[in-house]
């Protein structure tokens, strides 16, 4: 395989100290505009940085951070959190080479499967890459449980509902797909009524 110059220029590892670190949370804020309340906070990753740091991908050129991929541990997968290039590096096999990198440090660390919500201009990325869609529902409201049933009954009946947690507020669930089904997750999220439906991607290794 031949790689453009730019990219054999690049350097794609796992992060090496809290600066680091640092440089790349402020790329991933930047490029993905997260906000204040966003649930995987810098200091998610700051404590991780000990225990797991082969699930934090940076691709530096010259010394500054470019590309960033920061994955975590959750039960019997690794859930990608956030990934991002920074724009003027896209579309040069940085975002591929992280993914390749997390997933060789991942199976080293005994796991076999990744998961990741995805922002939908990425979904071609992650199904380039191996990945196949799943279908997130979250209701929340008055008798949660029951209309997740419904939802599950009316138009999702036959796939395999791999997941469900009802909780006192809400109840989720993840589902099998075939493939990306935009009219199917349309119609699923307008029946849920309070709620929404969502892909999810997974990947075994
Ligand atoms: C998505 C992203 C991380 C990919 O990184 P990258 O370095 O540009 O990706 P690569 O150059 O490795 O691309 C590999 C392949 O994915 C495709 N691809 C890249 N971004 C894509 C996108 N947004 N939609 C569809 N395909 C995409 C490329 O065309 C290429 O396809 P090919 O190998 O079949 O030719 C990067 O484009 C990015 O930061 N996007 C904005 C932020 C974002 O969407 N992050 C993901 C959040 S879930």
């Amino acid at each position: 395989m031949t790689s453009s110059p730019a990219s054999s220029r690049t350097e794609v590892r796992q992060v090496c100290s809290e600066p680091e670190l640092r440089e790349a949370y402020d790329l991933l804020q930047r490029e993905l505009e997260l906000g204040e309340n966003h649930h995987r906070a810098l200091d998610y990753y700051l404590e991780r940085l000990d225990q797991s740091p082969e699930l934090m991908i940076v691709a530096l050129s010259e010394g500054r951070v470019i590309g960033a991929l920061f994955g975590s541990t959750q039960g019997d997968h690794v859930l990608i959190g956030e990934v991002a290039v920074a724009s003027a590096w896209r579309g040069r096999g940085i975002g591929s080479r992280m993914l390749a990198e997390l997933e060789a440090n991942a199976r080293r660390l005994g796991q076999h499967r990744l998961l990741l919500g995805s922002l939908e201009d990425a979904t071609g990325f992650y199904l380039g890459r191996g990945f196949e869609p799943l279908l997130f529902l979250f209701v929340a409201g008055e008798d949660h449980g029951r209309r997740l049933t419904r939802v599950l009954d009316l138009l999702l009946a036959g796939r395999e509902v791999l997941w469900r947690q009802d909780g006192e507020a809400d109840s989720r669930a993840i589902v099998s797909l075939d493939g990306l089904d935009e009219e199917l997750r349309v119609r699923v999220e307008a029946e849920l009524g309070e709620g929404s439906a969502g892909y999810l991607f997974r990947k075994d290794i």
